[in-house]
């Protein structure tokens, strides 16, 4: 595997690739399965594939978060040589951020309802730091994971607003067998909280069983009520969301997914499943 540090050495690299189609796949690090199986995907579809880890100080709102997330780079880069990743893009700060860039993109009420409310400025981070990946790497396809919902949505709007040519890739969800989503974060749960945790996959698999199109209100209720419920777990939010806009979901929703969020002990866990 090929691994640059920075914007220069990556470019100048790619360059010589001529017309091969690139896969790209952006992620902060402390790779699990989850982030692997974008890997393997981009490899699947793409002659070469290009992960960035980057742990992006502009979508944190908590400085303690960016301090204590997890980067464990040697163990990431085992990783991914064992997956046969062609290149890893690992800058520095320094080299991704040019002092005081300002960044803004308006993309409406989406920045601001679920993840936006609870993570203020999160998603303007977000969009920075992808637009200028992509701007180094400008990859054939992008492979995100379900995972992140509405990073995704957020995502699709700058690529529409900017009109940036790359086709996106949604990769579904990777669990633990227990159901628990795979996350960075997980690392941070004891065994206790790993086991309350699982009150999120619970509940919105409950949901899936249990849908139908004139019990929303309801559903959202009693999903709520499982999370209360559970010692060790604050939920933040359970909301049934049109698939396409993340808007309250309603009987003329085409698609429609259901997002949690809940800190359990001291960690930030979310997940989310399509319901329709
Ligand atoms: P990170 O949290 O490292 O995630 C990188 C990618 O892996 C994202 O597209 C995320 O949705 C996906 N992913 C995480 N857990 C997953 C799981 N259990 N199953 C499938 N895919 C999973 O998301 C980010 O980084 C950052 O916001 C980033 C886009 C890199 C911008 O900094």
């Amino acid at each position: 595997m090929k691994i640059f540090t920075t914007r220069h050495d990556i470019q100048a690299y790619l360059k010589t690739l001529g017309k091969q189609t690139i896969g790209f796949v952006p992620t902060m690090g402390a790779l699990h399965n989850g982030h692997l199986s974008l890997i393997s995907k981009a490899a699947s579809e793409n002659d070469v594939v290009v992960c960035s880890i980057f742990v992006n100080p502009t979508q944190f709102t908590d400085a303690k978060d960016l301090e204590n997330y997890p980067r464990p780079i040697e163990e990431d880069i085992a990783k991914l040589e064992a997956i046969n990743c062609d290149v890893l893009f690992n800058p520095g700060v320094d080299d991704m951020y040019d002092g005081n860039e300002h960044w803004h993109l308006n993309i409406g009420q989406l920045e601001f309802l679920l993840e936006g409310e609870f993570r203020p400025g999160h998603y303007q981070g977000v969009m920075q730091v992808v637009y200028k990946l992509l701007d180094i790497v400008k990859p054939t396809r992008l492979y995100m994971g379900q995972k992140d919902y509405q990073q995704i949505a957020v995502i699709n709007r700058m690529l529409a607003i900017k009109n940036i040519p790359v086709e996106m890739v949604m990769c579904p969800i990777e669990r633990e067998p227990s159901g628990l989503a795979m996350s960075s974060r997980n690392i941070h749960l004891s065994d206790d909280d790993k086991q309350h945790a699982l009150v999120l996959s619970r509940a919105l698999q409950w949901v899936k069983d249990n849908f139908d199109n004139s019990r929303i209100a309801d559903l959202e209720e009693k999903a709520n009520d499982m999370l209360q419920a559970e010692p060790g777990v604050q939920p933040e939010y359970f909301e049934l969301a049109d698939g396409q806009t993340l808007l309250p979901a309603d009987a003329s929703s085409e698609t429609i997914v259901a997002l949690t969020a809940a800190k359990v002990g001291k960690t930030r866990l979310i997940d989310n499943m399509l319901i329709k």
